[in-house]
C-alpha cells in the first residue's frame, strides 16, 4: 500500500471505503467480543486495530508485502494483535483455529482464490464466517487503466465475462487485479463448502456525508465494493 493510497484509504468522507465498503463491512461482521480473526491481506491492519478495540479475543493479520507488514505492526503495537508475511495463497495454520477469516480489499489480486477460501473453510472452526470485500466486478471488468484524477463522471462496464487479469496503473502503481464476475465470487464461496449468507453492494451509508449532498449523489451513481460472506 503506498503512501498515497494510505491517504485515499484513510480520507474521510471523501474516500470510498469510509462511507461505503467500511460501514456495510461492521455492519456484516457483527459484535467481535471473543472471536479468533484472521485477516488475509491485512494492509496496515486497520481492521485488526477496530476488531481488537471491539473485543475480538485475537487477531492474526497475513499480507504479502513486508513494507505493509512493518506498518500493521506498528499500528498493532500496543495490542494483543499479530502480523505475519505471507502471500495468503502460501500461509498455512492448523485447523478449526478461528471464527472469523475477513479478507477486506485484497482477493482481487489472487488469480484463484478456489484454494484460498477452501483453506479459510479449515481454518475455520464450526459456525465460523467468511467475510470478503473486493472492488465491484462493474468496475474491475473494463480494462482500462487510471482516470484523470479528477471525480469520474461517467463509467464503462464492458467485458464483463471475460474474466482474468486486468493490468492498470491504480494509486500511481501498476497493479494486476483480477476480474471475477459476482456468480464466480458465488460459485467460488460454494465450491469452497460454505453457504452464502450475505451478498450486498455497499450503498453509501447517508449518515456519514452530514452536508455534502453532492457527493452523496455522486457516490450513488455506482456500486464500488461487492461484500460476500458465507457459513
Ligand atoms: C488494497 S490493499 C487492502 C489492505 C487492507 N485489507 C485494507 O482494507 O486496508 C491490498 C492488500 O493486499 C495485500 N496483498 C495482495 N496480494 C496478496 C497476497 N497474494 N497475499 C497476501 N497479501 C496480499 C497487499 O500487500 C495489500 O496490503
Amino acid at each position: 500500500m503506498s503512501d498515497r493510497y494510505g491517504e485515499h484509504r484513510h480520507g474521510g468522507v471523501s474516500s470510498p471505503n469510509t462511507v461505503m465498503e467500511e460501514p456495510a463491512l461492521l455492519e456484516e461482521l457483527g459484535p467481535a467480543e471473543g472471536l479468533d480473526v484472521l485477516d488475509l491481506g491485512c494492509g496496515d491492519a486497520d481492521l485488526g486495530r477496530i476488531l481488537l478495540e471491539a473485543g475480538c479475543r485475537s487477531y492474526l493479520g497475513v499480507d504479502g508485502s513486508a513494507a505493509m507488514v512493518e506498518r500493521a505492526r506498528s499500528r498493532l503495537r500496543d495490542t494483543g494483535g499479530r502480523v505475519e508475511r505471507a502471500d495468503m495463497e502460501e500461509f498455512t495454520a492448523p485447523p478449526g483455529g478461528f471464527d472469523l477469516v475477513v479478507s477486506r480489499m485484497a482477493l482481487h489480486y489472487v488469480d484463484d482464490v478456489a484454494p484460498v477460501l477452501a483453506s479459510a473453510r479449515r481454518w475455520l472452526r464450526p459456525g465460523g464466517r467468511v467475510v470478503f470485500t473486493v472492488p465491484h466486478p462493474v468496475l474491475t471488468c473494463n480494462d482500462t487503466s487510471e482516470g484523470t484524477g479528477g471525480p469520474r463522471r461517467e463509467w464503462v462496464v464492458d467485458g464483463y465475462f471475460d474474466t482474468g487479469p486486468r493490468r492498470r496503473v491504480w494509486m500511481g502503481e501498476p497493479v494486476t487485479w483480477y476480474h471475477r464476475t459476482v456468480e464466480d465470487h458465488v460459485r467460488a464461496l460454494h465450491g469452497a463448502g460454505f453457504a452464502l449468507t450475505a451478498l450486498r453492494e455497499c450503498a453509501p451509508a447517508r449518515e456519514l456525508f452530514g452536508a455534502k449532498e453532492q457527493e452523496y449523489a455522486r457516490r450513488r451513481r455506482v456500486p464500488l465494493f461487492l461484500l460476500i460472506a458465507g457459513a
